[in-house]
């Protein structure tokens, strides 16, 4: 987590620092901090809290002259966010100044052997360690220093580093957490993403690990840890500026929310030709498709979700054994892969830690790994076997919409690839599958037209104190995504449970006025969930209900019922998210809460 930048070149650095750390707050937001090279000196502003107070302390980075700068915005791993602890860190002398992304596994060894050389430290992270190593390798050369601490280090870390006596020079160093480099009109700029550069300049290069770029006003070189230089290829960006840009909105989730129209599209449009599902990047002929045995879908958070939809939708259409792991837990449970076993993993950010791990782990065992990845270029995106890309755009709010929807659609058609060519799928099943996924975001748009009506209903809530989200099949794992949105953004306590299992314990739970949202889409499982339904509302439990139009008779045993329209039985969670999503939304509006940066989380979690 956390977010750096850095820049050297012709403008003033602090302005264009706090800019970029604008765009990467959504990466951690307990304390921010810049370091700036003026005169002989580094001087620094840090504070905790929203970068808001950096900026004002500040005022716009005005009162910092200089050209040369480093900037953070933290999400507190090691020591409580504070003044103290947040970054830059530097040594002694104030002449090495340091910002980090990522975790040093190694920091409490290493500072007891710096301690016992006479070093002290202020914070109680783990960067500060990184600081006073650099300074105790520093000789004069700074790019030497900077190989020697990295053959010392373990852990992630992406680095931005000034040099007091090298004023000219920017020095960037990654391994397992993201950077990216440009130039910019008279200058070079470092940071953790994309949105903070685009301003500047769309043409990047994406740093790999254990490389190390020196930066100055108007050239940078790249190195390896053996110091030795190396050639690379800057990759145009085709973003649109504004999309990482609230545009009017009165918060990114409510504006990616509405994006999601265009997210599914363009997910699907391109890999729609002639009444057949392409997915080039695939790379997969039919005979190789025929051979997999088993999938494994690997991923964390909602991302997890539409892998644990998928499962259904897989074994559904194209019969064949799906397994849904955390990424967190997948690698420490052994998991059996071979060469037949296609592991895919889902991330919007691609750098998602455990993730990443899970990738590596499924390529070290012969697996074949596709990733189903939102941020073009990220690390899960480099280094999967094959990649299919989410076109979801840049997505900013903490609590992910637009990706997660573009995710499904990528799933949807990788199930509906995998069951046509594995002889599961009759010609006409699949036309009329695609036309019904054809319709999605046109029903997608319908249903967000509806929010003023859940925005009522969600006011009468704010106060709730646990709500439950049911449903069986499917409708389990839009339980799931329903109820870690709402926790997520509005701090009230939610849990999912495949309906059937609610008796098992949970019920004990319910009592007057429990809010239970139930989604009820699949035909066969509607008896099985109404009854589930009565169950809990003859406790007293207030239920709102999500299924499909038409299905009027859920009235008779919910207090409040949105309807979805009609769609193919595997694409329902598509439509029935959109409710839920709104539902959470204006409960965490409605109480006041910092809905696109809800307290303790971070939108990509590069720690484990
Ligand atoms: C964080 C985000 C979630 C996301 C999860 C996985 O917890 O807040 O919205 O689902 O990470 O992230 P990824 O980038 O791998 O999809």
């Amino acid at each position: 987590m956390c977010g750096i930048v850095g820049y050297i070149g012709s403008q003033q650095a602090a302005p264009i620092l706090l800019d970029g750390l604008e765009k990467l707050e959504y990466r951690g937001y307990d304390s921010a901090g810049i370091a700036v090279y003026d005169s002989g000196e580094v001087s620094m502003a840090k504070s905790k809290g929203r970068l808001k107070v950096l900026n004002e302390i500040t005022h716009g980075g005005e009162t910092m002259p200089g050209t040369l700068g480093i900037g953070h915005t933290r999400w507190a791993t090691h020591g409580s966010p504070s003044d103290i602890n947040a970054h830059p860190h530097f040594n002694k002398e104030k002449s090495i100044v340091v910002v980090h992304n990522g975790i040093i596994e190694n920091y409490l060894k290493l500072k007891k052997k710096l301690e016992k050389k006479g070093y002290s430290f202020m914070s109680e992270t783990d960067t500060e360690v990184i600081a006073h190593l650099l300074d105790h390798y520093y000789d004069g050369n700074p790019l030497r220093a900077v190989t020697k601490i990295m053959h010392r280090m373990e852990g992630s870390y992406a680095l931005g580093i000034i040099f007091r006596d090298h004023p000219d020079e920017l020095y960037a160093v990654r391994k397992d957490s993201p950077l990216i480099v440009g130039h910019t009109d008279g200058g070079s700029i470092i940071a953790s993403d994309v949105p903070a550069v685009l301003k500047y300049t769309r043409d990047v290069y994406f740093i790999e690990n254990e490389e190390i770029v020196r930066l100055k006003k108007d050239s940078m070189e790249f190195f390896t840890v053996d110091e030795e230089p190396i050639e690379k290829e800057c990759v145009r960006i085709e973003w649109d500026v504004n999309a990482a840009e609230k545009g009017g909105y009165e918060h990114f989730m409510l504006k990616e929310m509405n994006e999601q129209p265009k997210a599914i599209t363009d997910t699907f449009s391109p890999r729609i030709k002639e009444g057949k599902i392409v997915i080039e990047e695939l790379n997969m002929s039919a005979e190789e498709i025929q051979d997999i045995d088993k999938i494994m879908i690997v991923a964390c958070g909602s991302a997890y979700h539409t892998g644990v939809t998928s499962k259904y939708v897989f074994e559904g259409l194209a019969r064949i054994p799906v397994e849904v792991d955390l990424a967190s837990e997948f690698r420490y449970r052994k998991p059996i892969l071979n060469e037949r076993t296609l592991v895919v993993v889902i991330s919007q950010s691609g750098e998602t830690a455990d993730t990443l791990a899970a990738l590596r782990e499924s390529k070290k065992q012969g697996a074949r790994v596709l990733g189903i990845v939102n941020v073009v270029g990220s690390s899960i995106a480099r280094e999967a076997d094959n990649v299919m890309y989410t076109w979801a755009g840049p997505e900013i709010a903490v609590a992910t919409t637009k990706a997660y929807s573009a995710q499904l659609i990528a799933l949807y058609l990788l199930a509906m690839k995998f069951a046509y060519e594995r002889g599961q799928m009759k010609d006409e099943v699949l036309q009329e599958m695609l036309e019904d996924l054809k319709a999605l975001p046109s029903q997608v748009e319908m249903l967000l037209n509806n929010k003023s009506k859940i925005q009522r209903f969600a006011n009468r809530y704010l106060a709730a104190r646990d709500v439950f989200f049911i449903g069986r099949g499917v409708d389990y794992a839009i339980s799931l995504e329903g109820s870690l949105k709402l926790k997520e953004i509005s701090y009230i306590h939610s849990e999912a449970y495949a309906a059937g299992e609610l008796k098992h314990g949970t019920i004990s739970l319910i009592e007057e006025g429990t809010l239970v949202a139930a989604v009820l889409t699949q035909k066969e499982l509607y008896k099985k969930m109404l009854s589930n339904m009565v169950e809990v509302s003859t406790r007293g439990a207030f239920v709102l209900a999500v299924t499909n139009e038409g299905n009027t008779e859920v009235e008779r045993a919910a207090d409040y019922v949105v309807y979805i329209p009609e769609t193919n039985r595997y694409f329902t969670n598509s439509l029935a998210i959109i409710p839920l999503q709104l539902f959470g939304y204006y409960i965490a509006v409605g109480r006041g809460c910092d809905v696109d940066k809800p307290r303790n989380l971070a939108k990509s979690v590069t720690v484990e």
